[in-house]
């Protein structure tokens, strides 16, 4: 062999070489994604675990306001299931009774190791971001989720809403299918930040956060009874202002054991699969599963309607017991300016006054302070009475004796006394926003005055 022919074939080995290092490495996942990916506490009591995608859509149907669909459709799967696209507001309706708790339901639990087998409920997806950030979403899928019952209820409230079923111990907010997240912020391949889903909303901390526990690397996730709402602590936490959400370290997962993986192009807003990191360099994928992404309906039964026997509703709030099925991952805001969705629910009008409630509860309305409040107000509206009356007697009594009001001539002052009077009245608060604005101009008092 020539020298020149070796070099040429030495050449061909290493383009050879380069190409696959190039195309395969498009299929990968960056080792960081797997090495600081969350581990998940589940609830020790939680009846609801992590649910295999595919077998979910094996147990539901697709149905449009709770009718079938006319048109024969073929058995769906992750490659398929956006064909339903070409309808709208299509729901994966449960085929079972959800009140009967059916195995598929109840999802698989994970075994000592955190490892779920024989299950994907899990789905990892990269989105690039400028300046070489990777945001990583962590999808979590449970097939049902059971929203909280009396006893998760903050004092007060839970007196307010006793009657009826839920005063047994009924749950509401209940839904089939059950889509939560982290999402973890890459920076040169190092986590700089991660979000929590919980519930309309959910949590952002940096890494080096004080209340995030990280472990060798990978940060602890703690998946509310039930709700799988995540927390970045156990114990009781407190939701929409009077609900709590149960975490415990019940079982240990891992949900990138069992995970399928893709990356979003924000261009072209198309997903393409990646090899889990135990595959690497093994080529392009042995799936695409891309459909699961794509399609837009919802993973879970529609509202069941108040005619339906199995529904009910919260006394004096009206919160139903069995809610709409979510979307699935598209709709989770993926491309994020911050750590947190771009855009954030607004706080309802109940929201709202509960929280105003829940506040002034402790410090002005419990036990014997709700007495002492009571009787200030009854003193305050008494004074008040008293004071429109006195102020309505004199204004009458000056009217007739001073005929009518007096307009100002040009010119004239009334200045002196009034000014006074607002000094004393208001020059501690004056100085108080003085302190708070360091940066004010010293205006020269009397010129504001005259
Ligand atoms: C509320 O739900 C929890 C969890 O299922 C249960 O342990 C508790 O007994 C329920 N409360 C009532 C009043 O039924
Ligand atoms: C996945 O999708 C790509 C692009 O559409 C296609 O070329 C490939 O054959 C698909 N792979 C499998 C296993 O279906």
């Amino acid at each position: 062999m020539s020298a020149r022919l070796i070099l040429a074939s030495w050449l061909l080995v290493l383009a050879g070489l380069l190409d696959f290092a190039c195309c395969s490495a498009s299929y990968d996942v960056p080792d960081y994604v797997a090495k600081h990916a969350p581990i998940v506490w589940l609830h020790s009591d939680d009846p609801y675990l992590p649910s295999d995608l595919l077998t979910h859509v094996q147990h539901t149907t697709p149905k449009i306001d709770g009718k079938f669909i006319k048109d024969k459709l073929p058995a769906l799967n992750l490659d398929n299931l956006d064909l339903l696209n070409n309808y709208r507001d299509v729901a994966l309706a449960s085929n079972d009774d959800p009140l009967s708790n059916p195995a598929w339901m109840r999802g698989t639990a994970p075994d000592k190791d955190g490892r779920i087998h024989d299950a994907t409920p899990c789905v990892v997806i990269l989105v690039d971001n400028p300046f070489n950030d990777v945001d990583a979403f962590y999808f979590y899928f449970y097939s049902f989720d059971q929203g909280p019952n009396i006893t998760q209820v903050l004092h007060p409230l839970e007196r307010i809403v006793k009657g009826g079923k839920v005063g047994q111990g009924m749950h509401f907010g209940n839904h089939v299918g059950d889509w939560e997240h982290n999402m973890i912020r890459f920076k040169d391949g190092k986590p700089v930040g991660i979000w929590y889903s919980q519930h309309r909303d959910g949590a952002a901390y940096q890494w080096g956060d004080p209340e995030l526990t990280v472990t060798d690397g990978r940060p602890t996730v703690y998946s509310a009874r039930g709700s799988h709402a995540n927390y970045a602590k156990p114990g009781d936490n407190i939701h929409d202002v009077a609900l709590i959400d149960w975490c415990d370290k019940g079982k240990k997962w891992d949900p990138v054991l069992s995970a399928y993986f893709f990356k979003y192009h924000k261009s072209n807003e198309i997903v393409t699969t990646l090899n889990p990191p135990d595959k690497k360099n093994s080529g392009p994928p042995a799936h695409n599963y891309t459909s699961l992404f794509y399609y837009d309906g919802t993973w879970g039964d529609d509202q069941l309607s108040d005619s339906d026997p199995r529904q009910d509703h919260v006394p004096k709030f009206g919160f139903r017991r069995f809610l709409d099925g979510p979307q699935g991952p598209k709709y989770k805001q993926i491309v994020r300016k911050e750590i947190y969705p771009n855009r954030r629910p607004k706080k309802t009008w109940i929201e709202f006054s509960a929280g105003i409630f829940m506040t002034a509860y402790p410090l002005a309305l419990e036990g014997w302070r709700g007495w002492v409040t009571f009787v200030f107000v009854v003193i305050l509206i008494f004074l008040l009475g008293v004071g429109v009356k006195v102020a309505i007697t004199k204004g009458v009594r000056r009217y007739y004796s001073k005929g009518r009001y007096q307009k100002l001539q040009q010119g004239e002052q009334i200045l002196m006394e009034d000014f006074e009077t607002n000094e004393v009245l208001f020059s501690s608060r004056d100085r108080s926003m003085e302190r708070d604005r360091p940066d004010r101009p010293d205006r020269d008092r009397g010129d504001e005055f005259v």
